[in-house]
């Protein structure tokens, strides 16, 4: 199964940043044990990198790098055996440059403009953001029909509570979503809630 139709299969990215090699090793578990076999790990510290090599020895997960705004970010990620690569917004160096290097990338989009850029580019799903404060799902609504060809995933404030108003349109195939394992109880080590966090979303994301 290609990446994409992983996100697709599951409807939901956990994303998170994971700076220690238990938070790695702790949070892996917690998808396995969920049976959510996928993650976004956002560059948002730079200690993120040098755990990035402990998902190597979680071959079940599909790891996807986030906050990718370099060229090197993209280098980074394949060296880390990343599934999947997501930028915030739209660039078509990022992009080119992804498609060279056989990494597959979401790029993220707000705007008509930045969709027709990222659809001329070759992208069919791409990543709404940050969603909710984008206009939501009504911004999404209106995509529908102007951009009948492409799907996207919405990130950004989307939690347990509005998670299915996403996921009942159309033109949305996933979500992405940091309320899973927010860095308040991955830095307490909150494993039980995080594993209870992904339970529920799961039991939501069935009901649909
Ligand atoms: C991202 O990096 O994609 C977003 O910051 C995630 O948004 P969230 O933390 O509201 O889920």
């Amino acid at each position: 199964m290609n990446i994409l139709d992983i996100i697709k299969k599951h409807k939901i990215i956990p994303l998170g940043t994971l700076v220690t090699e238990e938070e790695v090793e702790n949070i892996c578990n917690c998808l396995t044990k969920a049976d959510l076999p996928l993650i976004e790990v956002t560059l948002r510290d730079k200690k993120v990198i040098d755990v990035l090599k402990e998902f190597k020895n979680y071959s079940n997960i599909s790891l996807g790098i986030g906050t990718i705004r370099s060229k090197d970010q993209i280098d980074l990620a394949i060296e880390a055996g990343a599934s999947f690569a997501i930028t915030p917004g739209f660039s078509l160096k990022l992009s080119e440059y992804a498609l060279e290097s056989g990494l597959t990338l979401i790029p993220g989009v707000q705007t008509a403009s930045e969709v027709m850029a990222a659809s001329e580019a070759g992208h069919k799903t791409l990543k709404f953001f940050p969603a909710e404060l984008s206009g939501g799902v009504d911004r999404l609504n209106a995509f529908k029909s102007v951009f009948s060809d492409i799907t996207f995933i919405p990130t950004g404030g989307i939690t347990s509570k509005n998670i299915a108003n996403y996921l009942n349109l159309d033109n949305v195939v996933a979500a992405g979503a940091s309320s899973t394992m927010p860095e308040s109880l991955i830095r307490s080590k909150s494993w039980q809630e995080i594993s209870n966090n992904l339970e529920e979303i799961k039991t939501i994301i069935k009901i649909i």
